[in-house]
């Protein structure tokens, strides 16, 4: 019943082709009592029913590794069926499956050929039942006016070509081409993921740049659309391209997207929608390219440019809103906000590094951020369909992806640490927040696999590796790409890329490696398999041991860089003395540098909590409220709106550098639920709840809300003449335990309490 909607002609692949209309006319002769729908497509559909658009969401079918599955959506249209002809119909668009992905926007990575499926299966009052499907009968055109698309780099609309009535019953089709039947070897699911639906609407201010260009400000940094007013000519060319920043001159820019030596054409060619007007009013908002943006540039606008012609819509995956955080510092709570955004604008069907350069699956990213994910919002649906691509895509030897989903053909950069360990680290942040033992049932066996690839590829030397004589170099995975801490301030992409390809990080491939590995035998006893629990903790063990011996010096470091220090205390890779030696070094190294951040992306959603686990509650106020750069208030201070990938995402200069709008350097927002303002699991799903408010820095007021699975828990606290307040509210009958400032323990049946102490700074 799967259609290719093109023609057999042989067309380039890699250029972009025209949207195709398709339209399945039949006649229905009896009384209907229910009408079920199904529809779904290999690229990106909008469906109709008898001329009205079947759903408000978007992007469907959705993002999934289209070689293994692809989700169905089914609608009820019983009351828009009616007796005679009617006609099932849908847009198609190359979307995800053969639309431009990654930096390189490389084409094609799922298949060439578009293809779309209809089902219509209808009861009628008398019993009877009647299939109607995309067959045979099916006719499809390209002539219509969506003359190219793709999510993310363009569209191009020609209005004088519009097909009133298209997709109603009674258009005359004679013109259009027959279709033809495929058969489809994935596997055709039922929905899984959130809706994609529009949410928040902007009005801009439209304002003349230096250079004499037309922009449209949004105020807001977003995934979304614009929809345009316009009276124009027929045949008069609108451009509009769609922009996260202005540079440092004031003028309209995507230079920030272009990585440099990386020879991909993403600034040229990304975010631009061509509009050919077909005369007098019209309204147009792009039905396939949707856009990370702020700014729109406007060329060739035929007409004064009026506001109220402009409204910007954000499209985003509708997760259930969990959280919420206020503090009396403003910055802080802005930089809340925009990393709420990032958020937002990243999790469009899947969870995506940025909404403009890339928009691919980065497994780390996630991996990072997810605890953060978790207190803002339900994630339960939203990633764990993510993850169940992950495991389909792993690889017959273990091996995972650092990009989900991918269609890209697996190499040596497979399997790097830090990034293709995200399934088990997301694996057991969802069961802390959620505790269902059933996500890491789902997972294990391909997280078992992942450690025993590890395993062997240990034991694999790098060609240098014949200077060590150490014996246990057949615990150091020091082959294959590792892109490494990555971003740390001061570096770049490239300057990254170029060190990992010289040598991998070892310190970090070993503590990643520890870290999948303790995850694992945690699972294995979580889920009751002893043997596998046995093994993989003295697995475990002997990594430490090994970590310890090669990287921790007894807890001597004498490291240039923060993450040194953060990882093993984060990890837990220290013993003894070594984790209060290593925190000083750390808090000494942070005084040292003016309490600027000097993490990458790795550690940097570490580093507020080991400082404060470890007795440096106060620097890590000093960390999260420094305002220089690099540091997170210096991009409030930069007029951000969303979180940046590069901490010189705008430099002093206001000179932009990489994407404005990515998730991984806002993990720390989780700090401020569980520590600033103290709400924790103390058992997995909130069975038993820990409060443990730590405050500090200029702040005299916290406030966290959390919607946990099994009750809303809230912690607020002020501080006023020398005494700390604080107010707790939990599920009624859950044990709370509650830990104030001064040391002392209270514990609470749920409900509400207030309580009070005395109140020093450390
Ligand atoms: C992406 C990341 C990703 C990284 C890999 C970048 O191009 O935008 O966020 O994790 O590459 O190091």
């Amino acid at each position: 019943m799967y259609l290719f909607v093109e023609p057999e002609r042989s067309f380039d692949v890699d250029i972009r082709q025209p949207a195709s209309y398709v339209r399945r006319q039949f006649v229905i002769s009896k009384p209907v009592q229910k009408a079920e729908l199904e529809m779904t497509a290999l690229g990106v559909y909008i469906g109709y029913f008898n001329g009205k658009r079947l759903t408000e969401e978007e992007l469907l079918p959705g993002f999934t590794d289209y070689r293994y599955r692809v989700q169905l959506q089914s609608y009820d249209v019983t009351d828009q069926v009616r007796s005679g002809e009617n006609v099932m119909a849908a847009v198609i668009g190359d979307g995800w499956y053969r639309g431009g992905l990654g930096a390189g926007s490389v084409r094609n990575q799922f298949g060439t050929r578009l293809a779309w499926m209809a089902r219509l299966t209808v009861i009628y009052q008398d019993g009877t039942e009647e299939v109607f499907a995309s067959d045979a009968k099916t006719k499809a055109t390209q002539e219509g006016p969506v003359r190219t698309n793709d999510n993310k780099i363009g569209e191009e609309y020609d209005a004088r070509r519009e097909m009133p009535g298209w997709n109603q019953p009674g258009f005359d089709d004679a013109s259009w081409h027959e279709v033809k039947e495929i058969s489809y070897q994935g596997k055709v699911i039922s929905h899984e993921g959130e809706p994609i639906l529009r949410h928040e609407c902007f009005s801009p201010k439209a304002f003349t740049t230096p250079k004499g260009d037309t922009v449209l400000d949004f105020s807001q940094n977003m995934m979304g659309r614009m929809r345009f007013h316009l009276t124009g000519k027929a045949g008069t060319q609108v451009t509009l391209t769609f922009g996260e920043t202005l540079d440092e001159n004031g003028e309209f820019t995507l230079d920030n997207l272009h990585i440099p030596g990386s020879g991909n054409h993403v600034s040229r060619d990304l975010q631009k929608l061509v509009y050919l007007c077909k005369g007098g009013e019209q309204t147009y908002e792009s039905q396939f390219l949707i856009c990370g943006f702020r700014y729109v540039k406007l060329e060739n606008w035929p007409e004064e440019v009026k506001a109220e012609n402009f409204q910007a819509y954000a499209i985003y995956s509708d997760l259930t809103q969990t959280g919420s955080f206020t503090c009396s510092n403003e910055k802080i709570n802005q930089f809340v906000r925009n990393v709420r955004w990032s958020q937002k604008s990243n999790f469009v069907d899947i969870p995506t590094d940025c909404p403009t350069r890339e928009r691919a699956g980065w497994t780390a990213d996630i991996s990072i951020f997810a605890k953060t994910a978790c207190y803002q919002t339900d994630t339960r649906t939203f990633l764990r369909k993510w993850m169940r691509d992950y495991m389909l895509e792993q690889l017959p030897d273990g091996n995972l992806p650092f990009v989900v989903p991918t269609g890209e053909a697996p190499d040596n950069t497979w399997g790097c640490m830090g990034w293709s360990n995200a399934l088990a680290n997301v694996a057991m942040t969802l069961y802390q927040f959620y505790g269902d033992e059933g996500v890491l049932a789902e997972v294990y066996e391909a997280v078992k696999k992942f450690v025993e690839f590890n395993v062997r590829r240990a034991k694999k030397n790098h060609r240098l590796a014949f200077l060590s004589t150490r014996k246990d170099q057949e615990y150091i995975i020091d082959t294959g790409f590792h892109f490494g801490e990555w971003l740390e301030p001061g570096s770049s992409m490239p300057k990254d890329f170029m060190s990992a390809m010289i040598h991998p990080n070892t310190e970090l491939t070993t503590a990643w490696f520890y870290l999948t590995a303790r995850q694992l035998s945690e699972m294995a006893a979580l889920l009751g398999k002893s043997e596998d629990h046995k093994e993989y903790e003295a697995l475990a063990k002997k990594l430490k041991m090994v970590y310890r011996e090669r990287f921790l010096k007894k807890g001597n470091l004498h490291a240039k860089r923060m993450c040194k220090y953060v990882r093993p205390l984060a990890m837990e890779l220290t013993q003894g003395e070594e984790a209060g030696r290593i925190a000083a070094d750390l808090a000494w190294m942070c005084e040292k540098n003016r309490y600027r951040i000097g993490t990458g992306f790795l550690t940097t959603w570490q580093i507020l909590d080991v400082l404060a686990d470890h007795g440096y509650l106060e620097c890590a106020y000093r960390v999260l409220e420094n305002e220089e750069c690099p540091g997170w208030l210096y991009t409030v201070n930069k007029g951000a709106t969303t979180t940046w990938e590069n901490w010189l995402g705008i430099d002093q200069k206001n000179h932009p550098t990489d994407s404005l709008n990515h998730y991984a350097m806002g993990s720390c927002v989780s700090w401020l639920y569980s520590h600033c303002a103290g709400i924790r699991p103390l058992k997995p799903g909130f069975e038993e709840i820990l409060i443990k408010p730590m405050p500090g820095g200029t702040l005299t007021y916290a406030k966290a809300e959390y919607q946990s699975l099994v009750g809303n828990i809230c912690s607020e606290w002020r501080i006023e003449n020398g005494t700390f307040f604080l107010h707790v509210s939990a599920p009624e009958g859950r044990r709370v335990k509650v830990a104030l400032p001064d040391g002392s323990v209270q514990e609470m049946d749920g409900g509400t309490a207030q309580f009070r102490c005395l109140w020093k700074r450390a």
